[in-house]
C-alpha cells in the first residue's frame, strides 16, 4: 500500500482518479467501437476498477476481470463496482430508448445496458440533501447518488435471480489482487480476446528492467487468444525520470534500461504481434499518451 512512508513505487497511487477523469474514460473511446461486445478482457494494472467496470457496464464484454498489485486497491475497486451498480438506471421504456439514440445519432446498436446508461446519466441528480426525488418528470435513477451516501450501496442480486446475469453487469466483473507480470491468475487459463493495458509499462519497466517488460509483453501474448488484441497506453521515456526518483531501487534499475517506449513496437512484433495501430492520443497535461492497438497474429 503506498503511503507518505510507503511510495507508490508500482504507479499504485492512491486517489488516482482524482486527478483523471472517472466517467467515460477518453482512453476508452479511442478503442474501435464494439471492440469488447462479447469479449472477455484483461485490465492489467485495474487500480480501482473504473476503467475496468466501464468495459463491463457499458462496452459489451461478457467477462472483464481487473488485476493490480495492491490490494488495498483492489478493495476499492470491488467498492467501485457496488457503487457503479448502485447508480444504475432502470431499464427505460422502449419508446424513450430510441428516441434517446436518435438525439445522439448513433447508427449502431449498442447494447440495452448502454442504452439504459445513456438515460440516466442524461437525468439530473438529485442535490438536495433529504428532498425526495421527483419521479413525475418521466424516467429517473432507481437510486440517485446522493442517496448511495446516505444510505449505503444497494445489494448485489445473486446470479440465479438476476436474468441472464452472468454475462452482464455487475456479475461479468471481477477483480483479482497480484502481481500479473510474475504470478498468473485462475481467470488466465481460458485466455483472453482483449487484454488493457493502461498506464502501467511505465512501472513494470522500472521494477523489472528490460527484462520484466519483455516477461510481461510475452506473458500479454501467451494469454491472448489467436488474433486477441493488446491495448497498450506507454508512459513516455521523459516520465520515467520522476518516478525513479520515488526510490533508489527505481533508480538504480532506470540506469540498466536500453529499451525506450519507441522501441515497443519491434520488442511485440518480434514476440508475434502484428503491426502497431495507433489509435490516437488521449489525456491533459502530462497524463497525455499514445493509444496504441497491436493483434496477435
Ligand atoms: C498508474 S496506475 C494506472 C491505472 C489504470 N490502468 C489507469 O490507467 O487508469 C498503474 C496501476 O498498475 C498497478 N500495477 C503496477 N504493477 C503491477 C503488476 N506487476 N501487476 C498488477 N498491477 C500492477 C498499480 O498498482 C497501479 O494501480
Amino acid at each position: 500500500m503506498a503511503s507518505r512512508n510507503n511510495p507508490p513505487t508500482h504507479g499504485n497511487y492512491h486517489g488516482y482518479y482524482n486527478k483523471r477523469p472517472s466517467t467515460s474514460d477518453q482512453r476508452l473511446a479511442l478503442v474501435p467501437r464494439g471492440l469488447f461486445e462479447g469479449k472477455r478482457v484483461l485490465d492489467v494494472g485495474c487500480n480501482e476498477g473504473i476503467v475496468t467496470c466501464e468495459i463491463g457496464e457499458t462496452l459489451g464484454a461478457i467477462r472483464v476481470i481487473g488485476v493490480d498489485i495492491d490490494d488495498t486497491l483492489v478493495r476499492a475497486a470491488w467498492k467501485h463496482r457496488r457503487s457503479v451498480w448502485t447508480q444504475q438506471g432502470p431499464p427505460p421504456p422502449i419508446s424513450s430508448v430510441h428516441s434517446t439514440i436518435e438525439t445522439n445519432g448513433t447508427g449502431s446498436s449498442p447494447s440495452d445496458r448502454r442504452k439504459r446508461r445513456r438515460i440516466s446519466q442524461s437525468e439530473p441528480d438529485v442535490g438536495d440533501e433529504g428532498a425526495a426525488p421527483d419521479m413525475s418528470a418521466g424516467p429517473a435513477d432507481y437510486f440517485p447518488a446522493s442517496f448511495e451516501h446516505m444510505f449505503g450501496p444497494l445489494p448485489i442480486p445473486d446470479v440465479a435471480s438476476h436474468g441472464n446475469a452472468a454475462d452482464s453487469f455487475p456479475h461479468n466483473v471481477s477483480f483479482r489482487t497480484a502481481d500479473w507480470v510474475n504470478n498468473e491468475i485462475p481467470e488466465d487459463d481460458e485466455g483472453y480476446d482483449v487484454v488493457v493495458a493502461f498506464s502501467i509499462s511505465k512501472w513494470i519497466h522500472l521494477n523489472g528492467g528490460d527484462e520484466g517488460l519483455l516477461v510481461f509483453f510475452r506473458r500479454v501474448h501467451d494469454v491472448l487468444r489467436p488474433g486477441g488484441t493488446f491495448i497498450l497506453e506507454p508512459q513516455e521515456w521523459e516520465t520515467y525520470g520522476k518516478a525513479k526518483r520515488m526510490d533508489p531501487r527505481l533508480k538504480a534499475n532506470a540506469k540498466t534500461l536500453k529499451l525506450r517506449p519507441d522501441q515497443f513496437e519491434t520488442e511485440l512484433r518480434k514476440l508475434g504481434f502484428g503491426q502497431g495501430q495507433h489509435l490516437g492520443t488521449a489525456g491533459e497535461g502530462g497524463f497525455r499518451r499514445s493509444i496504441d492497438l497491436y493483434v496477435k497474429q
